[in-house]
């Protein structure tokens, strides 16, 4: 038995060596690949949760078990495989995903290939994701980027490491459906925030809070940006299956609330291309995406738009999160959305392709690929 256990440990390290070590070649960058720096919620978390005492965790089985690089183990993605971050990171040619900002391991010329902030449970506003204990918000992602920040100074020197900031550089921020889903639309906990702050002004404060977030990234020498706006949260199975909605139906009053922060959001993002000289703001209509996506499954290969593949408990598998005990579907490509909240690689996929190469339906004023090549 103990051997055995032994052996178990033994396996689980070679694993994770394998892939801590995956293209990082210490000594080797190539500065001309580019780097993603990668902000956001558990749409993006490559692992930070793994480092928190939180309530919000996904290093657990069957998460990741389409993730290659891993070996189909956890690594914290709240997805089957990739997320849109490693997606995007891989199309645009860089040799490895950004890596956690608190894995231990996240050290030395590795940065330059890129660092993830992101948080499951984070949102905008700090109260945001309370319920889970722990998570990072948006405001600690941008002071932990001001230390990655200095580091990329004493590896590079000021000079260097400020062009390649400008130039080589992409900021990817998915943020915003926490602050729904977790503070706003939250019965018990926001009563407060609620009863005090109707749907405008808290959309305003949230707005205002990102306004300075995103400047604060430009002090830093940020000027590639690109935003995702909050998708339709409104038809993830958790809403559907709280609310007993039929397979067609989405819950109105998020997805209110989504597109009216989204209009904002994009007045925002067209202010800040004007007033802040060199940058380029883009903003990424996921919540259009989606639904074309959500609404026309089947056109893309999909068999439920509604069902999670990986999650229990009524009729779309969207009370009890994925884990271990979970039941999981056969079909994983066929599901829109991997667990009861997120999406699952193949629609990952799809939402990825349309960020890079897509129109201004998607993304606007430029896509990914116009804007690495700027
Ligand atoms: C992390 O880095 C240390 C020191 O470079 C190394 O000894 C260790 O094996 C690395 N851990 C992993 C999991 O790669
Ligand atoms: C949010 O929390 C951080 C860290 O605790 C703090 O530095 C920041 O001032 C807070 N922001 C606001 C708007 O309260
Ligand atoms: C970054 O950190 C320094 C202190 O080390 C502080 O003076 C500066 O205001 C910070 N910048 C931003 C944009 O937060």
């Amino acid at each position: 038995m103990a051997l055995r256990s032994h052996y178990i440990v033994v396996l689980a390290l070679l694993l994770s060596e394998t892939w801590i070590e995956y293209g990082n070649s210490q000594d080797d960058i190539d500065l001309t690949k580019g780097a993603s720096f990668i902000f956001g919620d558990s749409l993006v978390d490559a692992g930070n949760n793994n480092y928190l005492q939180t309530l919000s965790k996904a290093d657990i089985t069957p998460n990741g078990i389409d993730f290659k690089a891993s070996g189909g183990t956890p690594t914290g993605r709240y997805t089957n495989g990739r997320t849109i971050g490693d997606i995007v990171g891989e199309e645009l040619g860089e040799p490895r995903y950004a890596l956690p900002f608190l894995a231990p391991n996240t050290t030395g010329r590795a940065i330059l290939y890129g660092v993830n902030y992101a948080s499951g449970g984070g949102g905008i506003l700090n109260a945001t994701g309370s319920i889970f204990v722990n998570r990072l918000s948006m405001d600690i992602q941008v002071d932990y980027f001001n230390i990655t920040r200095k580091q990329i100074d004493k590896l590079l020197g000021a000079s260097e490491a400020r062009d390649y900031l400008h130039k080589n550089s992409i900021f990817s921020i998915t943020i915003g459906s926490n602050d729904f889903l977790n503070n706003y639309l939250l019965p018990v906990v926001s009563m407060g925030a609620r009863i005090s702050q109707n749907p405008d002004t808290f959309v305003d404060d949230m707005i205002n809070h990102l306004r300075t977030q995103l400047t604060r990234l430009y002090r830093l020498d940020a000027r590639k940006f690109i935003v995702g706006n909050v998708g339709p949260i409104g038809c993830i199975p958790y809403q559907k299956t709280i609310n007993q909605l039929k397979e067609n139906e989405c819950v109105s009053l998020p997805n209110k609330l989504a597109q009216q922060y989204n209009a904002k959001l994009k007045d925002l993002l067209q202010q800040l291309n004007e007033n802040l000289p060199g940058s380029t703001f883009a903003y990424a209509n996921v919540y259009d995406l989606v639904m074309e996506v959500i609404t026309n499954y089947a056109k893309y290969g999909f068999s439920t738009a509604s069902k999670a593949c990986c999650g229990d408990g009524g009729q779309y598998a969207g009370v009890i999160p994925c884990g271990p005990t979970s039941t999981m579907c056969s079909d994983r490509d066929k599901h829109v959305f991997w667990d009861p909240y997120h999406p699952s690689q193949a629609a990952n996929l799809l939402i990825a392709k349309q960020l890079l190469d897509g129109d201004q339906r998607y993304i606007s004023p430029i896509n990914l690929r116009q804007l690495r090549d700027l």
